[in-house]
């Protein structure tokens, strides 16, 4: 009987180094998902989460110096950005990169260009009904609430398989975080991964399984949501909550 090889992780980040010019950033950050988990990857302002989530995305600033990230086995870090994003790799941005001047549905199939296509416009106004309602609108003057949708709907046009969110929450209300909330669940369902970087800890931590917390560019800890939850003096230290 030949001996059980350990299953490999979804997506395995190991022991990656990125610099913006001199400057040190991403400092040795390894760590593994599962398919189908939310792992909220949470720190102080200027920790490295965005620098982290761009170095994933293989974007190029900062440049990936050493270390290597798979998904699904396939060698991510020799990639570009677009590449990435063909592997299934989508970064959703702070700004969330809405195209002004182009309706919603524009927007949405101006994504569907990549390849590979992801879901179809019927799929997509199914799960996002408030898209549908505004799919004649210029995209630019939507609510944030409804931007951050159009961002996620967006990375399922393009055949997602890993979902980088940066901030998503930012500059909405209570109510419209909820509503995200329940999008991402859902996309959570259809078993894409999903890695969250938000201020608003406690909102990622009770959306996600797993949690990171980066401090000065590496990580300073990893376990369940749950656990950061429960553990007060980590909060306090890292997150100030
Ligand atoms: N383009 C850049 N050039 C040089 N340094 C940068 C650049 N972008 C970010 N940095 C620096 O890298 C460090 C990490 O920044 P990063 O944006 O990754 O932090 P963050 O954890 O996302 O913070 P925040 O919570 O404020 O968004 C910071 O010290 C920041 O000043
Ligand atoms: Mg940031």
């Amino acid at each position: 009987m030949s001996a059980v090889e350990p299953k490999k992780p979804f997506f395995s980040v190991r022991d990656i180094h990125a610099y913006y010019g001199e400057s040190y950033i991403v400092q040795g950050v390894s760590f593994d998902v599962e398919e189908g988990e939310i792992v909220a990857l949470l720190g102080r302002n200027g920790a490295g989460k965005t620098s982290t989530l761009r170095a994933l995305a293989r974007v190029d600033d900062p440049g990936l110096t050493q270390g290597e990230i798979y998904l699904n086995g396939e060698a991510i870090h020799p990639m570009k950005s677009f590449q990435a994003a063909q592997a299934g790799i989508q970064l959703v941005p702070e700004d969330r990169r809405i195209i002004g001047g182009l309706t919603v549905e524009e927007n949405l199939i101006l994504a569907q260009v990549a390849e590979p296509i992801g879901w179809d416009l019927d799929r997509i106004y199914d799960h996002f009904p408030k898209l549908r309602e505004r799919r004649n609108q210029d995209a630019i003057t939507m609510s944030g609430g409804e931007q951050q949708m159009l961002a996620v709907a967006r990375a399922l046009a393009r055949d997602v398989k890993l979902l980088l969110l940066d901030e998503p929450y930012e500059g909405l209300a209570p109510v419209i975080v909820q509503e995200i909330e329940k999008i991402l669940r859902e996309v959570k369902n259809l078993g894409i991964t999903t890695i969250i970087v938000e201020q608003n800890a406690v909102a990622a931590l009770q959306l996600a399984d797993k949690a990171l917390i980066l401090d000065m560019g590496q990580i300073a800890f990893r376990g369940t949501a749950q656990e950061v939850l429960d553990d007060r003096d980590l909060r306090h230290e890292y997150l100030a909550i």
